[in-house]
């Protein structure tokens, strides 16, 4: 699309509201705000404990991200503003982005794969139904290709006398964990619009917020429903990547290959580039399952089911190895985990940040409790609350009593790690590489089994303080010991 004139001078966003504080709308804003002075910056919600959180005197905000507080504690009161007040930022503003969730369906017609867009429809009419003048209303949450259309024509079909509406497609491709830094230093700004004079002026009119830090060769400019796509093909190919890497690390636990070192030789090749190939137990997080689902329900939507099959193998794929890796952890301790004590070391779905959603922490411990283990967790940054939350959700405990009998969540690892048989590495949090691990070989029974999901451990390290130590994507050969894995 045609280039575009910055000059600030020429624009009239002075206002922005973002519907929804979570994980994008909080940071985004934040950073916003940050960058762009002289604009006013409100971030609304219907969550009242959550806009409570960013409001707090301590900073105890609702999501933790290396460097947010800083960010929060400059910009809080000055151009940035948190607020249930919703119908009075939607008026004022002249910019607003709608952040809210788009979860995969639970129930009805697209159920387990299709995004439920109700989130972005209920903000749709809600700023229909309170706005009085003119408004730019940017998709940032992550949807369905054509879903700016169903935006426009719900705000056209309520349009009161005198309110017109530019809608625009602006996905954010932060990463949890390193939010700020991406935010402030994007590989891409992306922004799709129609190529009406008027969608054009609107494109512009968002460019100019983000050139005041984004250099101008970055941001992007296309057409609505490329910039929707470009979204889920992207988080597509990286959870593509990771399935692709752990499928390689069950090749390697059946030959005596080593995953990091046939990553590392791949991850030469310039064509490839070494990021996101590093095995693990399977990815996480509330975006990639859903966005690759998302993917697929829409190609089976467009009658191409042959791409649907293709992009429902990598979400398979992750499923298939965090039962694979559960498995070989029944099978190392002697086929039976029944009352035995395990402990679990990290929760969050990554390092960095308290976000459990999807995590494979999850999904292992299911595995682990439905064979009767009994788990002991800790997790730097996850309150107990939400990890008990996670694993008495119905779909992986029918039976919550039970779930409080099985897992005990600690706050001192040491104290996770007494007495156990085993303990497994869910998330690559830093400190658990500077643990004593002499002191915790001491207070587990033995034989001591270490279980790094990450590959974060020196495994060198543990196997001569005497732990059988089990990697993902290295074939077992300590001790003789080469599990079974249906
Ligand atoms: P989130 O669940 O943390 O936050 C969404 C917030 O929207 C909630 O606090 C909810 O109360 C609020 N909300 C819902 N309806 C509302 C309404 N009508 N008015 C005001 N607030 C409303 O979700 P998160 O993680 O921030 O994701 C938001 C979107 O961004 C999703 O589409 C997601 O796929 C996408 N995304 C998420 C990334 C991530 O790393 N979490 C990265 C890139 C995109």
């Amino acid at each position: 699309m045609d280039g575009v004139d910055y000059d600030r001078n020429n624009m009239v966003i002075k206002k922005i509201c973002c519907m929804g504080a979570g994980y994008v709308g909080g940071p985004t804003c934040s950073v916003i705000a940050l960058k762009c002075p002289e604009v006013t910056v409100t971030v609304v919600d219907l969550s009242q404990a959550r806009i409570d959180a960013w409001n707090s005197s301590d900073f105890k905000l609702p999501i933790y991200e290396p460097s947010l507080e800083k960010v929060v504690r400059e910009c809080r009161g000055r151009n940035l503003f948190f607020s249930t007040d919703v119908d009075s930022a939607i008026q004022e503003a002249d910019l607003i982005f709608i952040s809210v969730n788009t979860p995969t369906k639970t129930f009805g017609l697209g159920k387990g794969r299709a995004a439920d867009l109700k989130y972005i429809e209920a903000a749709a009419r809600r700023i229909a139904d309170v706005a009085t003048s003119d408004k730019i209303v940017v998709e940032k949450s992550t949807v369905p290709v054509k879903a700016a259309q169903s935006i426009q024509r719900i705000l056209t079909a309520n349009t009161k006398p005198g309110c017109r509406y530019e809608v625009l497609s602006n996905p954010e491709f932060l990463a949890e964990g390193s939010a700020i830094k991406d935010l402030l230093e994007p590989d891409r700004v992306l922004i799709g619009g129609d190529t009406s004079h008027s969608g054009l002026k609107a494109i512009d009119e968002l460019a100019s917020i983000y050139v005041n830090w984004v250099p101008k060769d970055r941001i992007i400019k296309t057409n609505t429903w490329s910039s929707e796509l470009s979204k889920l093909a992207a988080n597509a190919f990286l959870a593509q990547r990771i399935s692709s890497i752990n499928s390689i690390s069950a090749v390697c636990e059946a030959t005596g290959a080593d995953v990091s070192e046939v990553a590392h030789a791949i991850g030469m090749d310039s064509r490839l580039g070494p990021k996101f190939l590093q095995a693990s137990l399977g990815f996480g997080g509330s975006c990639f399952q859903k966005d690759v689902l998302n993917l697929v329900y829409l190609c089976e939507a467009c009658n191409i089911p042959e791409v649907a099959q293709y992009w429902q193998q990598v979400i398979d794929m992750n499923d298939y190895q965090r039962r694979r890796f559960a498995n070989k952890i029944i099978a190392c301790l002697f086929n039976t985990v029944t009352d035995k004590k395990i402990a679990i070391l990290g929760f969050a779905f990554k390092k960095d940040t308290g976000d459990t959603r999807e995590s494979s922490s999850i999904y292992l411990s299911k595995f682990l409790m439905d064979e009767g283990a009994k788990l002991s967790i800790y997790d730097p940054q996850v309150a107990p609350a939400q990890i008990l939350c996670e694993l008495t959700n119905p779909s992986i405990s029918a039976d919550p009593e039970r779930v409080e009998k099985l897992v005990t969540i600690h706050s001192d690892p040491y104290e996770a790690l007494k007495g156990t048989h085993a303990f497994v590495v869910c998330t690559e949090w830093d400190e658990f590489k500077d643990y004593d691990y002499l002191r915790i070989y001491k207070d587990m029974l033995k034989p001591a089994f270490a279980f790094d999901g990450r590959r974060l451990l020196d495994s060198s390290l543990l196997e001569n303080l005497g732990f059988h130590v089990e990697v993902v994507g290295r074939k077992s050969w300590k001790n003789g010991i080469l599990p079974v894995t249906p």
